[in-house]
């Protein structure tokens, strides 16, 4: 292991592609294509920009009034006529868009044709309930197609998604809701996980009355779960049943918005990040085509989830925009058995497979026989993202998969695309997100934007700006500029990083209160908010403590209120609590009553020092701790 673990950490191993159609196939063509992109990123863009189609093209390729971005200025387009309407144009249309699998072994499929018909009717449901340019859809649904025909029914007609993803709870959804202005929800009766039926609309119902914005509910009957229809709900299929198929796309400016995504921060309310029809399209086009080597026989598989931005970037928007054929299953890895993301793999012939670090260490738990007994051939290429993936679980990924190569990709909800990437002609090193992507010149800094020396650990920026970029925060244009003037002159990401004698970047972790559970992008601050809500709670701090397979778990410290006695009943109502508030993707795997917080003079809590604490490292610098 240690040798192999040399070997590769040498940068000796190099994927070649069959049959290479690439721009870029051999790492000769990276090191030059990248040093051209660099040079002149704009001419780098555009000329990606251009394979897609322009109602009209655009007069100028950016305009950067640091630290705001407009990207092909004046052009007229629109993501969904790119997605759908262009490759059925093209001859595309009898291919298959997604395949389906449902977590009872159910299985469908839908084309090209089939999808932008569907699309064009719900496109015209939503203009039925009043939904126009500008207006904000919030999006609250399994993994179903009727999720992504959603998606880019709203692009289609130039309204603003807001997808919420299934696994946040009462709480985390109406604050999304009232925060976004939504008009609409579209929803689930419920969805499929682990064996048991999430009621999404149930738990819309619980806060409906509480979002004065919303003016309908759309219910999908998918779960055959029981669903009270109250005013202003609306059943999918009626509603599609007499809805037309003749909807054109709206002419959208590329600075349009084209959805809002909700993302954690370091404060308690979750940060709206707003992407636009153009450069997000270029962006997630030219990485899936690029990272992925994309061609049109193969069988890609995002295991995320639409909630997410991988889902919007990696499911809906860049496979479609390469008119590319994807999976999407509703459910958890493991059920019926950790046998299963292989054995869909088997069956639908996946070539190239995305998923989580937490998943393959899941999976790795349970041993070589799961993926021994299916036929992996298929697999070309892989992927995994939203955390670093240790060297063991990589090894283990590439082992069981026949060694093919592993694309770790570093990137955020805020960069929309991939931008720490390899490309398959990349020499591999586990546990390295290698080199930046073209056109993004990213570097590791100390908090004034100094370069560190090579090994050392700082910040990770961005240099430049890059089309796929969030516009801003919605609402809140001061997050934005944050992420711009915390540290001069450059976008600083929240990671720290180290590079290595190769130019290679690893990524450590978050240097903020981020935690990433499961891959799960939380914030301390929302957990904190959540649990002195509860009336047992005088105060709480929240940290993520390293896990074996989740990669980080929460734990809380708790001072009860006076008169509250700490017991194992509070704890439990304190997870049930946080269940509720945010959603079982946040619930603490361990609580401690405590009876003091270090906090800094002005009354800020140090979590950084109860974190030292709890993992025995030293605590550093407490000078601005309180006595
Ligand atoms: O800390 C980094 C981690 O995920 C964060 C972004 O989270 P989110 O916005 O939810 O997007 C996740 C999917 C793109 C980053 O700041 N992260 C993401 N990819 C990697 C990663 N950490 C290490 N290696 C990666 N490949």
């Amino acid at each position: 292991m240690t040798e192999l673990l040399e070997r590769l950490s040498s940068g000796d191993e190099v994927y070649k592609p069959d049959n290479a159609t690439m721009s870029v196939a051999t790492v000769k063509d990276y090191e030059s294509v990248y040093r051209e992109s660099v040079k002149d990123p704009q001419k780098f863009w555009s000329d990606r920009a251009k394979e897609l189609d322009w109602f009209k093209p655009w007069d100028k390729v950016l305009d950067w009034n640091y630290p705001w971005a407009k990207w092909f200025v004046n052009g007229k387009f629109n993501i969904c006529h790119n997605a759908l309407d262009r490759h059925v144009k093209n001859g595309l249309g009898g291919k298959i868009a997604f395949y389906w699998v449902g977590e009872q072994g159910d299985k469908k499929q839908i084309t090209y044709s089939q999808l932008l018909t569907e699309v064009r009717k719900f496109s015209n449901v939503l203009k039925k309930l009043g939904v126009g340019k500008g207006d904000k859809v919030t999006v609250y649904m399994p993994r179903i197609f009727q999720q992504i025909i959603t998606l880019l029914a709203c692009a289609r007609i130039g309204a603003v998604h807001s997808v919420v993803y299934s696994g946040f709870s009462s709480g985390a959804l109406k604050e999304r809701i009232v925060a976004a202005g939504s008009k609409v929800i579209v929803t689930a009766d419920g969805g499929f996980y682990k064996g048991k039926i999430t009621e999404l609309k149930k738990i819309a119902d619980e806060i409906k009355g509480e979002c004065p914005t919303v003016e309908h509910v759309v219910v999908v009957r998918h779960a055959n779960s029981f669903t009270e229809f109250t005013r202003g709900d609306l059943d999918w299929d009626e509603l599609m049943r007499e809805a037309k198929d003749d909807c054109e796309c709206e002419v959208m400016d590329s600075e349009d918005p084209l959805f809002i995504l909700y993302t954690s921060g370091t404060t308690g309310k979750p940060k709206g990040v707003l992407h636009v029809q153009g450069g997000y399209a270029v962006g997630v086009y030219t990485t899936v085509k690029w990272v992925f080597d994309m061609k049109q026989e193969d069988v890609f598989w995002c295991t995320a989830d639409a909630g997410w931005i991988t889902g919007h970037s990696y499911i809906v928007y860049g496979p479609l925009l390469n008119g590319a054929t994807s999976v999407i299953y509703e459910g958890a890895p493991t059920t019926p058995d950790p046998g299963r993301f292989w054995s869909i793999i088997e069956d639908l012939k996946v070539t190239i497979f995305y998923t989580a670090p937490t998943a393959i260490r899941l999976l790795m738990k349970s041993g070589d026989k799961w993926p021994a007994k299916y036929n992996l051939s298929s697999l070309r290429l892989l992927g995994t993202v939203g955390e670093p993936i240790n060297p063991e679980a990589w090894l283990w990924y590439r082992k069981v998969t026949g060694e093919k190569p592993i694309m770790d990709t570093w990137w955020q909800t805020e960069t929309g695309m991939t931008m720490i990437t390899p490309m398959p002609c990349v020499p591999l090193k586990p546990g390295s997100a290698t080199k930046p992507f073209p056109g993004i010149i990213a570097d590791i800094v100390d908090e004034k934007g100094n370069a560190v020396p090579i090994n050392k650990g700082g910040y990770l920026v961005i240099r430049n700006p890059w089309p796929s970029m969030m516009r801003t925060v919605y609402n809140d244009p001061d997050r934005y500029l944050k992420y711009w003037n915390t540290i001069p002159n450059v976008y600083m990401a929240g990671d720290v990083a180290h590079s290595d004698k190769d130019g290679y970047f690893w990524i450590m972790g978050r240097s903020d209160d981020v935690i990433k559970v499961s891959g799960y992008r939380l914030g301390s601050a929302e957990i904190e908010s959540a649990l002195v809500s509860h009336p047992s709670v005088a105060e709480s701090a929240v940290i993520g403590k390293p896990d074996a397979v989740r990669g980080e778990v929460i734990k809380v410290f708790v001072i009860l209120r006076e008169g509250q006695t700490p017991s194992e009943e509070l704890k439990e109502a304190l997870k049930k609590h946080v269940r509720t508030e945010i959603g079982p993707i946040a619930i603490p795997s361990e609580i401690e009553f405590v009876t003091w917080l270090p906090k800094t003079r002005s009354g800020k809590i140090m979590r950084r020092v109860l974190k030292a604490k709890e993992l025995g490292l030293p605590v550093g610098d407490t000078s601005t701790l309180e006595d």
